[in-house]
């Protein structure tokens, strides 16, 4: 099952747009190479190349928050941080279980759901503000 970026996930935001994409990119290069059943290593490369990403557009959407004065940044933080807590554990889970089949639709599971949720709600209000406030 692969993750698919559209336009109802637009913030209009071009820069963050991008990284929703390069972010979608990794997530489904993983979830192939799972499928298609690479090494555990070569996995856990890929997994982290992934968190490092989350870690950066995170950081790269608070800046932007915290330039335009957007009064829901700290709870929109803490969305964040949730995410990176429970990331971290699944990956934790796979240095420890290594590719099984359960963690594997864990992770697709909640990554993928978490971020329509998240980009399809979440950023797109704080890029609503944004934009209203840049005009
Ligand atoms: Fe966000």
């Amino acid at each position: 099952m692969g993750l698919a970026w559209g336009e109802h996930l637009a913030t209009g935001i071009e820069a963050i747009d991008d990284q929703h994409r390069e972010l979608f990119g990794r997530l489904n290069v993983f979830l192939a190479a799972c499928d298609a059943g690479q090494g555990n290593e070569e996995l856990l490369g890929m997994l982290q190349f992934l968190d490092d990403y989350v870690v950066f557009h995170f950081r790269a959407e608070e800046l932007i928050q915290e330039e335009y004065g957007y009064l829901d940044r700290s709870r929109h933080r803490q969305y964040h941080c949730m995410f990176i807590d429970s990331f971290t554990s699944l990956k934790r889970r796979f240095l420890i279980e290594g590719p099984t089949a359960d963690l594997i639709a864990e992770i697709n599971r909640f990554t993928i759901g978490w971020l329509i949720d998240h980009i399809g709600e979440k950023d797109r209000e704080f890029a609503r503000s944004v934009l209203s406030r840049s005009r």
